[in-house]
C-alpha cells in the first residue's frame, strides 16, 4: 500500500517538475507562455514513465538519489516521537528545509571504542555520518596550532554540510574509500558509483536531507571543542570517550599505523592528553552542561543496554526500534571468543590484564598514575593482583569543575 502511495507521489513529482521545466524554459525561450498542444502531449507521455531505480542505468540521476532519500527518510521516521528532539516535526531537523539537525560529535583517540559508539549513533534512521573527518591528517595528535584552525574549520563546515574547498578531504578519500564507507548511507550511491562520493555539490545537497549528524573524531583534543561548542547556529553536543590506557594500549599493539607515530605509541604522550582531556571536561561542563558529556569505554561495553539510551537521551535523539536490533546484534553476555572491530563483551574492557606482559602494564602505570588516578583507574600492584579476580579496575571518578 505504502509503496504504491509512494510510486505515485514520485510519479506526480516526477510530471509536476515537468510541467515546471516546460513552463520555464517557455518563458525564458518567448516572453510569454503560449500553452500548445505539442507540449500538452509530452506531459502526458511522461507521466506515466518509470524513473530509472538501477544504480547500473548510466549516469546517475542526482535529483532521482535526491527524492529516493526525502521519501526513505521521512518514511524511517514516521513513527518518531521528535518531541524527545524538541521540536514538532521532521522539517523542523532537515537543513535543506530550513531546520537545524541534531548534531552529535565523539572525541576520544584510536582505540577507545569510537568505532562501536560511531555504529550504535549510526544505527538512528536518518542518520548521516560523518565519520572521521581528518584522515588525511594521518597518526597525529592535533592540540593547537599548527593544524588546529584548519581542521575545526572543516569539522565545522562538514557538520553545516558544506563541503565546497575541500578538496584535500576529497582527494584523500579517492585512496581511502573507508572514509566514506562508514556513512553507510551516502555509500549506498556511492559503491555503485564512486565519484559521487568525491563531488562536492552532491554530497552537500544529500547530507542536507538528514535530520541527525553525527561525527567521530580522534585526532582532536577536547579543549577544542569550545571553539565549536561557543557556536550557537551549530547546537552540537560532544561525548568525550574516554578508556583505560592499559587497555589502550593493549589494543594498539597489533596495529601497524601506530607504531611510526608517537603520539600513537607513546604512552606518556596518550596519557598526557587524557589529563588535558580531564581538566577541558571540567571546564567545559561549568559553561555548557548540557552540551557535553563524559563515558568511560568500560562503562559502556559493560552495560550497553542502560548506557546507550542514557546517551541517546542526551544527544536527543529517541531510541529507535534499529538502535534495540543493532544492539542485540552487536552486544553479547556469553563468551563467545569471537569478537568483530564493532561488537563489544564483557570480555573486551579487562582483556589487557591477560594478555599485557606486567612489565609493561608497570611502564604504562609510571607514565600514567596521574591520569589513571584521575579517571577512576585503579592501579595493579604486581603480576598476581594483575590477574587476580579480586582485582576490579574500575573505580570512581569525579570531574572537578
Ligand atoms: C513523545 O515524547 C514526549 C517526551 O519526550 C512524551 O511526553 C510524549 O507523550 C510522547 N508522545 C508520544 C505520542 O508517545
Ligand atoms: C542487551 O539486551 C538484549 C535484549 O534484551 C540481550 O539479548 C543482550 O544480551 C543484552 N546485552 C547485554 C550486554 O546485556
Ligand atoms: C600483590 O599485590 C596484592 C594487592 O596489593 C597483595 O595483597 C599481594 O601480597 C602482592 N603479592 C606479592 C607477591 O607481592
Amino acid at each position: 500500500m505504502l509503496r504504491r502511495v509512494n510510486f505515485y507521489s514520485i510519479c506526480i513529482a516526477f510530471g509536476l517538475s515537468v510541467l515546471l521545466i516546460l513552463a520555464g524554459s517557455r518563458y525564458t525561450d518567448n516572453t510569454y507562455y503560449r500553452p500548445s498542444p505539442e507540449s500538452r502531449r509530452i506531459i502526458e507521455i511522461n507521466i506515466p514513465q518509470q524513473i530509472p531505480t538501477n544504480p547500473y542505468d548510466g549516469l546517475p540521476n542526482i535529483d532521482n538519489i535526491l527524492e529516493k532519500t526525502r521519501l526513505k527518510i521521512k518514511l524511517e521516521l514516521q513513527n518518531y516521537n521528535f518531541t524527545g528532539s524538541g521540536v514538532e516535526k521532521l522539517e523542523d531537523l532537515i537543513i535543506e528545509s530550513g531546520g537545524q539537525p541534531i548534531r552529535s560529535i565523539i572525541i576520544s583517540t584510536w582505540r577507545s571504542g569510537t568505532t562501536f559508539l560511531g555504529e550504535v549513533l549510526n544505527s538512528v534512521p536518518g542518520n548521516y555520518y560523518h565519520y572521521e573527518p581528518l584522515l588525511n591528517y594521518e597518526i597525529i595528535q592535533i592540540r593547537g596550532a599548527p593544524h588546529a584552525d584548519r581542521a575545526l574549520n572543516m569539522i565545522t563546515k562538514m557538520l553545516k554540510c558544506d563541503y565546497d574547498g575541500m578538496e584535500d578531504y576529497f582527494e584523500y578519500g579517492k585512496g581511502h574509500l573507508h572514509q566514506f564507507s562508514h556513512n553507510t548511507r551516502l555509500w549506498d550511491h556511492c559503491k555503485y558509483k564512486k565519484e559521487l562520493c568525491f563531488d562536492a555539490d552532491f554530497t552537500s545537497k544529500f547530507c542536507r536531507l538528514f535530520p541527525f549528524q553525527s561525527m567521530k573524531v580522534v585526532r582532536v583534543r577536547l579543549r577544542l571543542m569550545k571553539q565549536l561548542l561557543e557556536n550557537k547556529e551549530l547546537n552540537i553536543k560532544v561525548v568525550l570517550l574516554i578508556r583505560d590506557p592499559r587497555g589502550v594500549m593493549q589494543s594498539r599493539q597489533h596495529r601497524n599505523f601506530c607504531q611510526p607515530s608517537p603520539d600513537c605509541w607513546k604512552p606518556e604522550l596518550l596519557c598526557a592528553d587524557m589529563i588535558s582531556d580531564y581538566v577541558a571536561a571540567g571546564r567545559l561542563l561549568q559553561t555548557y552542561p548540557d552540551r557535553l558529556i563524559v563515558q568511560r569505554y568500560e562503562e559502556l561495553a559493560l552495560d550497553p543496554n542502560n548506557t546507550t539510551p542514557r546517551l541517546l537521551k542526551f544527544l536527543g535523539i529517541n531510541p529507535t526500534t534499529s538502535v534495540e536490533e543493532f544492539l542485540v546484534s552487536h552486544t553479547n553476555v556469553e563468551v563467545s571468543g569471537v569478537s568483530s572491530t564493532f561488537r563489544v563483551s564483557r570480555e573486551v574492557p579487562f582483556k589487557w590484564r591477560n594478555v599485557l606482559d606486567y612489565n609493561y602494564v608497570e611502564e604504562i602505570q609510571m607514565a600514567c598514575k596521574e591520569a589513571l588516578n584521575l579517571w577512576g583507574y585503579k592501579l595493579v600492584q604486581n603480576a598476581t593482583h594483575m590477574t587476580s579476580k579480586d582485582f576490579y579496575p574500575l573505580d570512581n571518578y569525579t570531574l572537578t569543575q
